[in-house]
């Protein structure tokens, strides 16, 4: 178990509890946080699981697929800090993970 804090569009902040193996969508989703929808399921088809990750935090994680940045770049809000929510399965070295919900 471990933290994941999330930067609310409205600059609000929740840290909510996370499991192994479980994806920062799931973890957002399951807390009620209704600005990721997670629409797709995980499913790499919706970008409503769109978070940035700043640098600080974006070393610990697996670059991202070529399928994951078609789909991000398509987003308005892309930038170079832009994951999908659900491609990141949080483990005990991300505790603390700051994600940033674009709005
Ligand atoms: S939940 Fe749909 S792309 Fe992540």
């Amino acid at each position: 178990m471990g933290k994941v804090i999330y930067v609310l569009p409205d600059g609000g902040e929740r840290a909510v509890e996370a499991r192994e193996g479980e994806s920062l969508m799931q973890v957002a989703v399951q807390a009620g946080i209704d600005a990721i929808e997670g629409e797709c399921g995980g499913e790499m088809s919706c970008a409503t699981c769109h978070v940035w990750i700043g640098d600080e935090c974006a070393t610990k994680l697996k670059r991202a697929s070529q399928d994951e940045l078609d789909l991000l770049e398509a987003d308005d809000l892309f930038t170079d800090e832009s994951r999908l929510g659900c491609q990141i399965k949080y483990s005990s070295e991300l505790d603390g993970i700051i994600a940033r919900i674009p709005g």
